[in-house]
């Protein structure tokens, strides 16, 4: 993937047929480029949709928001990354803070879902970050690292897997408020080298992008700071108009 990566979670947002309209609306928007990557993260219902759309576009990449870690079975209402592929997926989102904090997923079942990623052959972005309390509690690194260690614990060949990660502070999701360029490289930094601890000198093909209130006004000084390799947006990509200006968004390192 190309940097930077600029990924599109839409959450419960966008079924089949505005999934259409908005990607008709954005690819005609968008001419395809050899100087960045987009993700789109669709509802599972429009993981099909997006993928057709944008199957002749090498530079649009579309990813499932979640997975179940079995291949199949008894698991009402959950699909397998098999069956996201199968949509279209090439990516499956991992450890969202939505999943972990309104549906109460844990490190171990971040560990399991990037596994079956990997086992499936998908990519995974695994997303970490810590909640206000966490935060004023001076908790900030030891939370980070935990996410990390345990949500890559279990991948088999982590050396050679194919993934990214996100540093999405709770506070920042959703709230308006954005963690300062300074904030975001600082624990990107930490998370760099403790990533370098774990897979050597290939830790540096690892993008990692920033996640929590990204909008069209922020979205270049963040991408300014050579520690962030993109930025996964949330309510901002929900409109195609609102997504377009970040999906172009001018960066100097390119
Ligand atoms: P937000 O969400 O851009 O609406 O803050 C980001 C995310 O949850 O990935």
């Amino acid at each position: 993937m190309k940097r930077p990566i600029l990924a599109a979670n839409w959450k419960m947002n966008n079924g089949p047929t505005a999934a259409k309209s908005f990607m008709d609306a954005f690819l005609a928007g968008y001419p395809p480029r050899d100087d960045r990557t987009i993700i789109i993260f669709p509802p599972a219902v429009a993981l099909q949709v997006v993928a057709v759309a944008a199957s002749r576009r090498n530079d649009v990449i579309v990813g499932a928001q979640n997975i179940h870690w079995a291949q199949k079975g008894a698991f009402t209402g959950e699909i397998s990354a098999g069956m996201a592929r199968d949509a279209g997926a090439r990516i499956a989102l991992v450890g969202h803070s939505e999943r972990r904090h309104v549906f109460g997923e844990t490190d171990a079942q971040s560990g399991k879902k990037c596994e079956a990623a990997a086992r499936e052959g998908m990519a995974f972005m695994l997303c970490v970050g810590e909640t206000l309390d966490q935060r004023e509690a001076g908790e900030t690194e030891s939370v980070v690292l935990r996410q990390l260690r345990e949500g890559l614990s279990r991948t088999p060949n982590l050396i050679s897997a194919d993934f990214l990660l996100a540093y999405e502070p709770v506070w920042a999701i959703g709230t308006g408020l954005t963690a300062s360029s300074g904030d975001a490289s600082a624990i990107h930094t930490l998370v760099r080298s403790e990533l370098c601890d774990m897979i050597g000198t290939r830790s540096d093909e690892i993008p990692i992008l920033y996640g929590g209130s990204v909008n069209a006004g922020n979205s270049a000084a963040l991408l300014a700071s050579p520690e962030v390799d993109g930025l996964l947006v949330g309510g901002a990509s929900i409109e195609s108009s609102s997504w377009l200006p970040i999906a172009c968004t001018p960066v100097a390192y390119t």
